[in-house]
């Protein structure tokens, strides 16, 4: 018998980092841009707004050559909808369409490969004030904005990513600033209409791309990690079951299988909240396949049964996903893990379980898209940024996923969040992610210089060994 060993990481596995177009790029209503939901949203007291962010929109080439000096094979930033269609529909802002064909030729300059997100968190507001998500026409707004966005870049973006985190906006919208309940008598029923359209839109979009570019490759980008039971209690697996299902297998089965999760239908109609699907909506959703998945891994969550009484429902909500959903499961703080400054868990050995079990469901090569440390980094008066904090956290979960490589998982690439500093999506600029630090505060903006941190030239260094040393 010959035992196939798999080797650690193939040889032209993409390392890079990610951004997302409304957090880095500031000029959020010049140049022809239109508003987006994250442009009239209220901004959470003590965070700057999108106006300025890290001013990539006026730096994106010396970011680009910074990225390029860390040896990147990959960057994945997303395109605003609304500088390409400021309504979101109807005419083009040519402004627009020239800065991300700016930004790829500049990527591709330096053998940098676009990864390209179509759609995070940034929706038309002239499209959510007609409806957003719940109008069912706005799934040929997106598969418009696409096309336009294969014609325009698609000779020369390879690699695609439809809906970022989408899970994410039907769990904790709110926090993102993306849900709007006005005049909602059923919650459940409306975000999952939504979510039933984004489904559609992502499953239109795979297709319309393998017909207009064969040689390209498609996939979607949720928020996946693994929900632990909080003990070996058989109802709390069930809970963890339940919460496994709503929170990360609903979006994968779709976009993989174009099945609707069961134990998610069941939830659905114990909620009065069965989307409405038309004739064919299912076809098509079966008949779409994606080329890899992608997904953003933060941290784990772990949940215990629910019973359903007025107590047990009083779970704290765990920090990404909103974890308690009365009678079905309810957070719980897991006492194994350390946290962020922010509160949020860490887990490395969750992220190799995470793959694991993606793999065994799927089958599909994996690019992850997001993994990240946010913190309050200093710098220092000789203009460096000891940030061995993050180098440790990116060092433990890079270990496990080329454990999860020697175990056959098959994986393409790695881009922690985030490439270069930029505003959160509710805590502000001062929570940063990047590997290259932005010297502005949150309200003063400074000279908004750009420095290497200490993670810059350890990644620079796992790069170039394509993951081999990971010693500072
Ligand atoms: C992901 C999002 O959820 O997490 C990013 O795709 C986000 O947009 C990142 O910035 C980190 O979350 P936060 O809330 O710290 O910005």
């Amino acid at each position: 018998m010959i035992i196939t060993k798999h080797t650690p990481l193939p040889k032209d596995f993409l390392w890079g980092a990610s951004t997302s177009a409304y957090q880095v790029e500031g000029e959020n209503l010049s140049h022809g841009k239109g508003p987006s939901v994250q442009d009239t949203k209220e901004i959470p007291a003590g965070t700057s707004g999108f106006e300025v962010c890290a001013d990539f929109y006026n730096h994106y080439e010396e970011d680009i050559a910074l990225m390029a000096e860390m040896g990147f094979k990959t960057f994945r930033f997303s395109i605003a909808w609304t500088r390409i269609l400021p309504t979101g529909r109807g005419e083009i802002n040519q402004e627009g369409i020239d800065f991300y064909s700016n930004v790829i030729d500049t990527c591709l300059k330096y053998n940098i490969e676009p990864l390209v997100t179509m759609f995070h968190f940034d929706l038309p507001d002239a499209l959510e004030k007609m409806g957003g998500w719940s109008r069912r026409d706005i799934v040929d707004d997106f598969v418009n904005f696409a096309r336009i966005l294969f014609e325009n870049y698609g000779s020369r973006v390879k690699y695609w990513l439809t809906i970022n985190e989408q899970n994410m906006l039907t769990l904790v919208g709110e926090a993102i600033g993306t849900s709007d309940f006005t005049g909602v008598t059923n919650k459940v029923k409306k975000l999952y209409q939504d979510n039933h359209h984004m489904l559609l839109a992502q499953a239109k979009v795979m297709k319309l791309c393998h017909e207009m570019l064969p040689g390209a490759k498609i996939g979607p980008a949720p928020n996946i990690s693994l929900i632990y039971p909080a003990s070996c209690k058989p109802k709390d697996n069930l809970a963890a079951q339940n919460f496994n299902a709503i929170r990360n297998w609903l979006y994968l089965d779709m976009a993989v299988y174009g099945i609707y999760n069961n134990l998610v239908w069941k939830y659905l109609e114990e909620h009065d909240a069965i989307p409405e699907i038309e004739d064919g909506d299912m076809e098509i959703m079966k008949a779409a396949k994606p080329d890899f998945i992608g997904f953003n891994y933060y941290n784990t969550s772990t949940v215990e049964w629910d019973d359903g009484s007025e107590d047990a429902a009083s779970g704290k909500v765990d920090q990404q996903s909103g974890a308690t959903e009365k009678g079905v499961y309810k957070a719980f703080p897991n006492p194994n893990l350390l946290r962020t400054e922010f509160g949020w868990e860490i887990d490395p050995d969750g992220f190799r379980a995470t793959i694991r079990e993606i793999y065994s469901r799927y089958h599909l090569p994996m690019i992850i898209t997001e993994n990240g440390l946010g913190a309050y980094d200093t710098l220092t008066e000789d203009g460096k940024i000891h940030d061995n904090y993050r180098i440790e956290y990116l060092r433990k979960h890079i270990e496990q996923l080329k454990i999860a490589a020697e175990e056959g998982c098959e994986m393409m690439g790695y881009c922690p969040w985030s490439a270069i500093d930029l505003v959160s999506t509710h805590e502000g600029i001062v929570k940063r992610y990047g590997f290259i630090y932005v010297n502005r505060d949150e309200f003063e903006l400074k000279d908004m210089k750009r420095y290497r941190k200490d993670s810059f030239y350890w990644y620079k260094k796992v790069i170039a060994t394509n993951g081999e040393d990971l010693t500072d």
